[in-house]
């Protein structure tokens, strides 16, 4: 039996940068007349405004996808432009994966050529493999040959992205010694090889946590320029990030309701803040770590599960019994240790603070 009812086409959940920000990358590409190095799509400027944001000559307005040191990206993507790759390091949360993906964007016009590190990448996923099919029935031949992302990234002289290095067995990470310093891969089963184009490098990131999982060999570490990305300086900066990106996660998920308002993001904020930093914000008192790492990435899932829950049980306005159970799973990993630490925060920080009250109580609930 045939519908005659038009199908609809199913949505995107979650587009690439490139996608995402495709008027943004075309004004700055129509309005970009510096030099830009072959194969970009833009010059390294007009990549370093992407990032930061700002508005154009011609009045586009672009917003800002880092917060923090300019400087950083400028370094970042002066890298790209030399023969080195780029190593994003940082703790959990820091945006690596983030900067990786826009920078892949801005430069490539190409965010999708990426490889995951974890403990079983094989060396086919850095190199290439084969159609089985095919090299059964026609031998090894260019057509049964299956590239990796790195591998087409070389050909096609873009960006391809290594997410999770050091995750990945220090023999197959070594697969990108030559790679990136003859920048060519050898196919010793046809005798060829497929060198890279112009355009082509690497970004990786890792870890600081991870530290010890795999080692970078000091052979690859040669090959890259590492830039650290640091936790977000201020409170403010960390707001920032917090509201940016729960707005957008918000009209993205299409949920009902208001934005949060800006004291309940900068409560939960503080809080993180205080906790990693083992001391509170006055530095007057001293206090202890949970064993989780409270990055911004946890403040914004915290927030953003808070305005879900507004949105959809409450009355639309994000308030302190939405955050809280999801406040207190963020900061208790380990059962006991987290949960003591957690409750003398409350009784020793959060009850004295005026406006924390509903917070406070909202919070002494779920435990
Ligand atoms: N300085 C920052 N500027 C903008 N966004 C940030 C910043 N720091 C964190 N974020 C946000 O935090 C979220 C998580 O970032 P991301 O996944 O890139 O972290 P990561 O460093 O790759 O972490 P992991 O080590 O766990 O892989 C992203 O949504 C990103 O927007
Ligand atoms: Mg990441």
């Amino acid at each position: 039996m045939s519908s005659t009812k038009k199908k609809e086409l199913p949505v995107i959940l979650r587009e690439h940068a490139e996608s995402q920000f495709a008027d943004e990358l075309a004004a700055l590409a129509e309005t970009d007349d510096r030099q830009r190095p072959p194969n970009w799509k833009l010059s390294p400027w007009a990549v370093t405004t992407y990032l930061m944001g700002g508005t154009l000559s011609n009045g586009a307005v672009i917003i800002p996808k880092y917060v923090g040191s300019r400087r950083l990206m400028e370094i970042a993507v002066a890298t790209l432009a030399t023969d080195r790759a780029l190593l994003l390091l940082g703790v959990p949360g820091t945006a690596k994966t983030w900067v990786s993906e826009h920078l892949a964007a801005a430069v490539s016009g190409d965010s999708t050529l990426l490889v995951q590190g974890t403990a079983g990448t094989a060396e086919e996923a850095i190199r290439y493999g084969w159609n089985y099919a095919m090299l059964l029935a026609k031998g090894p031949s260019l057509d049964a040959l299956v590239p990796s992302p790195v591998m087409r990234a070389m050909t096609e002289g873009r960006i391809a992205r290594v997410e999770e290095l050091t995750r990945i067995p220090s023999d197959v990470q070594d697969t990108l010694i030559t790679i990136l310093s003859e920048k060519t891969l050898p196919i010793p089963e046809l005798n060829t090889e497929a060198q890279a184009t112009k355009g082509f490098n690497v970004i990786a990131t890792a870890n600081n946590r991870d530290k010890g999982v795999n080692e970078l060999s000091s052979a690859l570490k040669r090959r890259f320029n590492t830039v650290v990305l640091p936790p977000p300086a201020t409170v403010e900066e960390e707001v920032t990030i917090v509201q940016q990106r729960v707005a957008s996660l918000g009209r993205a998920l299409e949920l009902p309701g208001d934005a949060p308002a800006i004291e309940e993001i900068r409560r939960i904020v503080t809080i993180f803040r205080e906790l990693r930093d083992g001391k509170t914000e006055d530095g007057k008192m001293k206090l202890k770590s949970p064993s989780g790492t409270l990055s911004t990435a946890e403040a914004i899932s915290v927030v953003n599960s808070g305005v879900a829950l507004a949105a959809h049980f409450g009355d639309g306005r994000l308030k302190p019994v939405d955050v809280a159970s999801s406040l207190t799973g963020a900061i208790i990993k380990d059962p006991v240790q987290d949960a003591i630490v957690w409750k003398e925060y409350l009784e020793t920080v959060a009850k004295e603070r005026d406006d924390w009250k509903a917070l406070y109580r909202a919070c002494r609930e779920t435990l």
